[in-house]
């Protein structure tokens, strides 16, 4: 980002609080903000401080003489190696969709020539409004940039969609549409890492997945650009710089946040996923008693693989993965049919073969086009050669 300018609109909505914060994240990777406040902007972040984090004066007016002499609102959208709406209100979101151009931040928009990336925020009423739905969709068929929005508590005290997303996974998507790889501007969901399913608050049933394959992928495929939604499990290795981190326990809540994150261009579901959760789970601590040890009746899991491979919102492309411990090519290939999605990257987690929690991995990727084994390769490598797959695939 060093060197790169931002143009950063700010809207008027309430999580344009956090604005500053994204500016000094985006300064702090070297890039330069040029801010321009909507009338709605200013009521909720003062030109003050957005001049002083940005190190620039604030544009809030078309009407600016000075700055129209040189005919500013074209300089300024120009001048730009990308703009950023943060928040989009619904209002924003309209007008963009609209064309409008009756104030400097919708004039800019109209007079662009760079991409676009949007970071929508409204009450969850007005995101899940048709109209909302029909300006989103045009936006997006007009090549604008998403991020978000989240899901959880908003300002006016309801719950749902419609929470801007946070200001490092705003950045991360500005990382990645100003990246020049071969996967700018596409969107990827990664799960990793196990889950945890409780038997009671202190106890759990998890597995040795250590993340560490899900993490390597995860940071490849934003080396090539690529927007990430990492959704990882309680994993042992930390998740990687650059991408937005989602983080989960059960399956259930890693299947709601893979939902959450969607739409997407493709999916990697690399998680250890727990087939199993206990059904008859405690709200408080099991003591040990003359009854004896408790017996723990299991249900089953959702299917994130089976599920996102079948969903309307489908990515264009589903990687699946299977660690098997024996007739691996056999169990993966009826896996990758009976789970519906494009490729399977199978490998054999045996304990002789020091995979699950090691530093290597040897994978045969098996698709429509047939059945390709790797060399044993480290983890790093594997998922670089998948990064540049997946690149190749949706080109
Ligand atoms: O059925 P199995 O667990 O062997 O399938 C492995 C693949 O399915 C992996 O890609 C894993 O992430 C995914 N999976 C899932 N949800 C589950 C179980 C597995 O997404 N509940």
């Amino acid at each position: 980002m060093q060197g790169r300018r931002i143009l950063l609109i700010v809207g008027g909505g309430i999580a344009a609080f956090k604005i500053p914060a994204l500016v000094r994240l985006i300064r702090a990777e070297g890039a330069a903000v040029t801010p321009v406040l909507t009338a709605a902007g200013s009521q909720f972040v003062t030109p003050m401080t957005l001049s002083v984090l940005a190190g620039e004066p604030v544009h809030d007016t078309l009407w600016d003489q000075g700055a129209e002499a040189e005919i500013g609102h074209i300089q300024l959208s120009r001048r730009a190696d990308l703009v950023v709406v943060a928040p989009a209100t619904a209002d924003l979101m309209a007008r963009m969709a609209q064309g409008a151009a009756n104030d400097l931040a919708s004039t800019l928009l109209l007079a662009t020539d760079k991409r676009v990336l949007i970071a929508p925020a409204m009450n969850v009423r007005m995101w899940d409004h048709p109209a909302t739905r029909r300006n989103l969709a045009a936006l997006r068929d007009d090549g604008i940039l998403t991020v978000g929005p989240d899901e959880g508590d908003m300002a006016c005290g309801e719950y749902g969609p419609g929470r801007m997303a946070e200001p490092e996974a705003i950045l991360a998507a500005i990382r990645a549409a100003l990246s020049d790889g071969p996967l700018a501007g596409r969107h990827v969901v990664v799960t990793s890492g196990p889950t945890h399913e409780p038997i009671d608050p202190v106890r759990y049933i998890a597995n040795r997945s250590s993340g560490a394959q899900g993490t390597a992928i995860a940071a490849a495929l934003r080396d090539l650009g690529a927007r990430v939604s990492f959704v990882t499990g309680p994993a042992a290795v930390p998740p990687p710089q650059g991408v937005a981190v989602i983080r989960v326990e059960t399956a259930q809540q890693m299947r709601d946040a893979v939902e959450a994150a969607l739409p997407a261009d493709a999916a990697v579901m690399t998680a250890a996923v727990a087939d199993w959760r206990v059904e008859n789970g405690s709200a408080e601590k099991i003591k040990k008693g003359p009854d004896g040890p408790p017996s723990l009746r299991m249900a089953e899991n959702p299917d994130i693989l089976a599920w996102i491979s079948r969903a309307p919102a489908r990515p264009r492309l589903v990687v699946g993965f299977a660690a098997e411990t024996t007739d691996v090519l056999a169990h993966a290939t009826a896996k990758r049919l009976r789970k519906g999605c494009d490729w399977i990257v199978a490998n054999d987690v045996s304990p002789g073969t020091g995979i699950m929690g090691g530093t290597e991995n040897a994978v045969t990727i098996i698709s429509d086009a047939g059945v390709e084994s790797w060399p044993r390769l480290t983890k790093t490598e594997v998922a670089a050669r998948l990064a540049a797959r997946i690149a190749e695939a949706l080109r």
